[in-house]
Parts: C-alpha cells; structure tokens; sequence
C-alpha cells in the first residue's frame, strides 16, 4: 500500500490497473485521443476527451491502449448513478487498529501519481458528482476534498478521458460538463477485417470457420444498426467453444445455442429483429418532448422526416401549428407601424 502526505494529510493511495491490452485497428481514434493528451509547450493544456459509442464499442480498451503507450500508470473510476462526489476524491475508511485513514479514489490517486485515469461510463454519473471535478477538467487542474480539507492539484503528466455510451443519458450532462470533456471521439463498430482481427487476438485458439462465422453475423448486425459487438462475439465464441468440451452436438446446433444465450433468441434472424426494433419505437408512447425524442433516435431520423410514423405525425403537426402561432403572434404584436 502507498501512502502520501499532502498539507499534512496522509492518504493511502489505491493501486494502478496493470491489465496488459492490446488496441486492434481504427487507428485514427488511437492518434486522435493521443493528440488530446499532449503538451505543446508551456501554457499549453492536455484535453479531456469523450469517448462516446455503442456498448462494448471498444472505448474502455481504447483508452487503457492510450495509457500503455504512453507508459503511464492507469486508472480507471468506474462511475455509477450512486457515485457520491466524495467518492471521486478522498473517503475516511478504517484502517487496522480502528483508525481512520483517508483514501484516495482512483482519480486522485493517477493526479498525484501523474497517470492516466478513465472515467468509466461517465454518463452514469450525476450532474453533483460531476460537479466536484469541474476544477479538475478546466486551467485549474485541482480538486478539493472537503472530507479532509485539502486542495489537490494535479501532477503536470496527469491525463484524464471519460467514456460514455452512445444513448440518452449522455445529452442529460449539463453544457459546462460536456463542454469541459472535449473533443468527442466517435467509437465505431470495426469494419470486417478489423473486427476478425479483434475476434483473433480475443481468442486465438478459436478455429477460423468459426471466426468467419461470428464475423459474418457481427457484420450484419452492424449493418442492420443492431447494437451486437465485438464483446457478444468474443463471448459466444467462448461460449461454443467450452460447450464443445462437454458436448457431442454440432458446431451448428452450438453456434444457435449460443446466439440464443448471449444475444437472445431474436438473434437467429437478424432481419426479423431489426423489424421488431423498428416496430417497438414506433409504438412508444410519445411521452418525451420532441428533442429529447430525436436525440434518442438519431439514426431513424432521416427515414421519419420524409414519413413520420403514426404516434409521431401527430407531434409533427402539433409543432408546425405552434410555429404558425408563434408567427401570428409576431405579425400582431411585433409590428412597429412607427418604426418602418
Ligand atoms: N479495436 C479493438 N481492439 C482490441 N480489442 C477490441 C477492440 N474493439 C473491441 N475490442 C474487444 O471488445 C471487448 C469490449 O471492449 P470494451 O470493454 O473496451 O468496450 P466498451 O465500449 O468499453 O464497452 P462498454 O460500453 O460496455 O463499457 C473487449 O474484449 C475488447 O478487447
Ligand atoms: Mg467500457
């Protein structure tokens, strides 16, 4: 256990992540959270960047490869909707004996250390937590605890990335928040080649027809815009592969029971999945305002455009009639005869 003292405040600190990862592909993402993370020179700051994509995208493995190349120590917080804001900086926890010692999190261990720290799906985490490391993410670099009274500032190689999935809750950070977590880096799912790759280093004892075969469903899926990823195939191809240990079936019959378990049974036909996707949102009650709607659609909004489904129509002409009233009203009350 290290320990260090800050304003006459001895606090135990928590040990780096040394999971040992490998980044496959996509290099341009790579370049891009490394050019956030350098400094070009005195006054110069690094960036905090977002990672934001769909689950098991990739984004935890991107920025542990990011620390590794930079042979900085790593760690990560992994946030949750109960994270309190002092659980990001220090907390009193009982040592031997029954005294209290301060611990420091994860984030505060990798500013004193001068590592790099992940804030894990950073957008599960509320606005008041976020709040407590405002400081950190701006030219202050610091953070307070008010547990025991000291101001931490950050080691000159502290880096700092948060990852977040690509679904609602990431638009219900507050501006100030998202605007101190720039730039956005977009995590895609990985094109054929590279996803074999992942699935080849995952698993490398996997025979390659049962490689290509999770590669070819993958692809699908991701053309389909089914969020399948390059985790479920890691873990179906693990699945088929222990269950052939045991069982005398064959790959096929395995291959279905896996696809049934890891993504469920609507899996075995991904076209008929994608439908029931689209028939589900179309049937969702409206209860958002249409903003909230749209964010949380994204990749439908171009088709609703031009052919609204029924329950949003409806929201269409409601928002066309309000406008046409806004304009009324301006035409009654704004117009100025002095003025023109
Ligand atoms: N480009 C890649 N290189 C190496 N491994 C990858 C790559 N993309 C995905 N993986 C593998 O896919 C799995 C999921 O990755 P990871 O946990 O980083 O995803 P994530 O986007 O952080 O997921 P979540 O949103 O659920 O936290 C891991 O086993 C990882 O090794
Ligand atoms: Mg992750």
């Amino acid at each position: 256990m290290k320990y260090t003292t800050i304003e006459g405040i001895r606090l135990r600190l928590s040990p780096p992540d040394t999971t040992k990862v490998h980044w496959v592909g996509q290099n341009e993402v790579l370049e891009q959270l490394l050019a956030c993370w350098l400094v070009l020179g005195e006054g110069d700051l690094p960036l905090c960047p977002r990672l934001v994509g769909k689950p098991g995208t990739g984004k935890t493995t991107l920025a542990m490869a990011a620390a590794q190349k930079l042979n900085l120590p790593l760690y990560i917080y992994q946030c949750t909707m109960d994270t309190r804001p002092e659980d990001l900086i220090i907390s009193p926890v009982l040592s031997e004996g029954g005294k209290i010692e301060y611990q420091a999190s994860a984030v505060v261990s990798a500013m004193i250390e001068g590592g790099v720290c992940i804030l894990d799906e950073g957008n599960r985490m509320s606005e008041k937590s976020w709040a407590s490391l405002a400081p950190l993410l701006d030219h202050r670099r610091y953070v307070e605890s008010i547990i025991a009274g000291i101001r931490i500032p950050a080691h000159p190689h502290f880096r700092c990335c948060v990852t977040m999935n690509d679904d609602a809750s990431t638009y219900e950070l507050p501006d100030y928040i998202l605007s101190r977590v720039q730039p956005l880096i977009e995590i895609e799912f990985p094109p054929r080649e590279e996803e074999l790759e992942i699935l080849q280093y995952c698993i490398p004892f996997a025979p390659e027809t049962l490689l290509q075969k999770t590669v070819d469903f993958l692809q699908q899926a991701h053309q389909l815009h089914l969020d399948i990823s390059p985790r479920d195939g890691v873990q179906m191809l693990r699945y088929i592969l222990k269950r052939q240990k045991q069982s005398s079936a064959s790959v096929d019959t395995l291959w279905e029971e896996a696809v049934k378990k890891i993504v469920g049974p609507e899996g075995l036909n991904l076209k008929e999945l994608q439908k029931k996707k689209r028939t589900h949102l179309q049937n969702e009650t409206p209860t958002q305002d249409l903003d909230e709607l749209f964010l949380t659609n994204l990749d439908q909004l171009s088709s609703w455009i031009s052919d609204p489904p029924p329950h949003l129509k409806k929201k269409f002409e409601e928002l066309l009639q309000s406008e046409e009233d806004k304009d009324s009203t301006w035409d009654e009350d704004d117009w100025d005869e002095d003025e023109y």
